[in-house]
């Protein structure tokens, strides 16, 4: 008999890693950020939204670099003379009934989180759920005996303290309830190229 191939062609490839031992005075420094209510009122960030640019967090924007080059251009192969920056970079705070509605990073094209405090238990949620894009016959109730990467409609990643996790920026995610009286902390980036791109009529200028 042949051997079955099937390939998990266009997938959406989700990085996960660990920085190792973020140092406490750079966590109490994100803790103690300004905070403001989204839009949405389910969760907070900090007011500073480029808050890798500040001194006392260079130590962390280090690591995040060094763990982006390794997504950019090792695992998704993207040419080393195709630049990127760091645009925008912001504390994330999830207090009680706190939670993250479906949503992607908009006017990005690669983001990423690192988790600086998360739930010991399953009542502190925090869950990164990933949403496929295109569902699997999203108009019949097929029910499967398990689930895999061919035929799941989300993905759910609990993410331990110093994880760092990336992905494309167009990604749907979205992340579970806290119903703990803890409070989640977690710190979110994306990243933009910052050298021109293409050729001819397709050439953008974005230095
Ligand atoms: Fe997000």
């Amino acid at each position: 008999m042949n051997e079955i191939t099937v390939l998990p062609l266009f997938s959406s490839p989700i990085y996960i890693n660990n920085i190792e031992s973020i140092p406490d005075y750079l966590k109490n420094y994100c803790y103690n950020l300004p905070f403001e209510r989204f839009k949405e009122p389910t969760g907070s960030y900090s007011k500073n939204k480029k808050v890798l640019e500040e001194p006392e967090l260079f130590w962390l924007k280090q690591k995040i670099i060094e763990q982006f080059n390794i997504f950019a251009y090792d695992v998704l192969s993207i040419k080393k003379h195709i630049k990127f920056r760091l645009t925008t970079s912001w504390v994330v705070k999830f207090s009680k009934n706190d939670y993250a509605q479906m949503h992607r990073h908009s006017n990005s094209v690669i983001s990423g989180i690192v988790y600086l405090k998360t739930g010991q238990t399953e009542s502190e949620g925090g869950k990164i759920k990933f949403l496929r894009k295109n569902p699997l016959l999203p108009i019949f109730d097929i029910t499967h005996h398990n689930y895999n990467i061919f035929n799941s409609e989300h993905w759910d990643i609990q993410p331990k303290e110093n994880c760092i996790i990336m992905f494309l920026s167009d990604t749907l995610h979205s992340v579970t309830t806290n119903s703990s009286d803890n409070e989640r902390y977690s710190l979110a980036f994306n990243f933009f190229p910052s050298s021109d791109l293409g050729e001819g009529d397709s050439f953008l200028e974005l230095k």
